[in-house]
Parts: C-alpha cells; structure tokens; sequence
C-alpha cells in the first residue's frame, strides 16, 4: 500500500510548515510528514520552506541573518487565512515535541533545505539532535543537496536519506552514484517527471515517494504502481481516494 505523506504538513487546507498543519496532518491520519528544516543566525533548526521570512509571515529577512528570537515574533498564519494569527514558525524541537505528544506512529520526512543556501554545520546539528530525543516515530531525511544527504550519513549512519530530484537524468554523475550507493533508501522525484520518464521505477531498486501529487490521477498513477509513499497537499482526499481505491 503506498503511504500518504502530508506536504509541510497539511499544506493545502492549512499554513504550511506550523504545528497547526502538522497537527492537522497527524489528526487525519497520514502516515508521513514532511517538512522543510533551515539554521538561524543562532544556529537553532528551524521550519519553514523558504530561505526568508517573506512569503510566510508579517516579516521580512532571511532566516539565516535572524535570531530565533526574531523568528518566534512573527505571525506565519495570517497570510493562509487570518484564523491562523496565533501561528508561529516552529522549531524541529517544537515539531518532535509535537509529534511525540500525539504518540505519532508515522514518518516524519525532514527535507534539508541546502540546495539554494549553505548553512553551515546544519547536518552535523539535526543529526546529533534527533539521535539525542526518544521518538514515537521513525524519520527520513531528503535534500535535494547530494553532498547533504552523504554528509549526514557521517554523523547518522542508520537512518534513511533520500535524494529529491526536479529532473530525471539517468546518466548523470550523481544518478549513477545515487543508484550505486547504500547510503541512499529513496528518491524523491518530481511527479510530472516521473510520469514523462517512468521506466526509473524500475532503473532505481530503491523506495520512490514523488512530490507533489495533489490531483486523482496522479494519485492513482502512484497507487497502481505500488510506489512506496506520495507526498501531497491535500493527505486527507488522498487517504480517501486510496480507501476506495483499495477496496
Ligand atoms: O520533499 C518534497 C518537496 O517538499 C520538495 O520540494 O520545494 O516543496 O520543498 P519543496
Ligand atoms: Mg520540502
């Protein structure tokens, strides 16, 4: 059965990446959660999808030159819709807080958001933090960032990482090392790529979960191929559509 991956939680009905669309997401019980992690000023692991403030919130700046102090000031549910004032972007230590308080049985999938940015140290950061905590739930890292992926492995060995991919070059370098490599347990395609190029479901022997499939067809597209798990907007209409797809 594919499992069903909330999008910064449950991106289509709630503000992304905050506990409220992570709480929605749990509530209706998605198998996985995927969020965005970046580092603040003060190197404090922080979630949220852009590299700025800007898009999500009342405020400006980007993230990396903010203080964790200025971060929590900012409202990140207004601009969805204004009965989200009260929402604040989360730290990861908010998110497993979360989590582990609604005894999650789940995935959470971490995406590493060094592919536009570097932010120094941020491998090293969330693998000693999350190998510090009990957790109800199990994770996976992703980035689209190669190098992330294998950096994090030096310092987590035994968790999963998969490389997220906006297109499909079978050849390229770092396919061939993706593919030929242990370290890696998944690929994160882009649907519309995959669909145009999908004889990599069966190149790749490793668990396929595209991002990010919010329409029927595309859903059922990943149901008939049995593929490991989507990641969508919308998990509650996807759990549904899988229900009556199942049955
Ligand atoms: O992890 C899947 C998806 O989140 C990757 O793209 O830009 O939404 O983080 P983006
Ligand atoms: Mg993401």
């Amino acid at each position: 059965m594919t499992l069903i991956f909330a999008h910064r939680g449950s991106k289509g009905t709630h503000p992304e990446n905050t506990l409220a669309s992570i709480k929605e997401a749990v509530e209706i019980g998605s198998d996985g959660v995927e969020i965005d992690v970046h580092l603040s000023k003060d190197k404090e692991l922080i979630v949220i999808h852009d590299e700025t403030v800007d898009r999500t919130t009342d405020g400006t700046g980007a993230i990396k030159k903010m203080f964790l102090k200025e971060i929590k000031k900012l409202d990140a549910g207004s601009w969805f819709n204004p009965i989200y004032k009260n929402e604040k972007i989360p730290t990861l230590a908010e998110v497993v807080n979360l989590l582990n308080e609604m005894e999650f049985k789940g995935v959470l999938n971490i995406e590493i958001k060094t592919d536009k940015i570097r932010y120094w140290g941020i491998e090293r950061k969330l693998a000693k933090f999350l190998k510090s905590q009990e957790l109800s739930f199990s994770y996976i890292y992703s980035s689209f960032n190669i190098k992330s992926l294998i950096k994090i492995n030096r310092f987590d060995k035994k968790s999963k990482k998969a490389w997220l991919i906006k297109n499909i070059d079978l050849e390229s370098r770092n396919m061939i090392r993706f593919k030929n490599s242990d370290i890696f347990e998944g690929l994160h395609p882009n649907i519309k790529k995959l669909k145009s190029k999908d004889e990599i479901i069966k190149f790749i022997t490793k668990k396929i979960r595209p991002w990010t499939v919010n329409n029927k067809e595309d859903m059922t597209y990943c149901f008939k191929r049995n593929l490991d798990s989507i990641i969508t907007d919308y998990p509650k209409e996807a759990l549904i559509l899988r229900k009556e797809y199942n049955n």
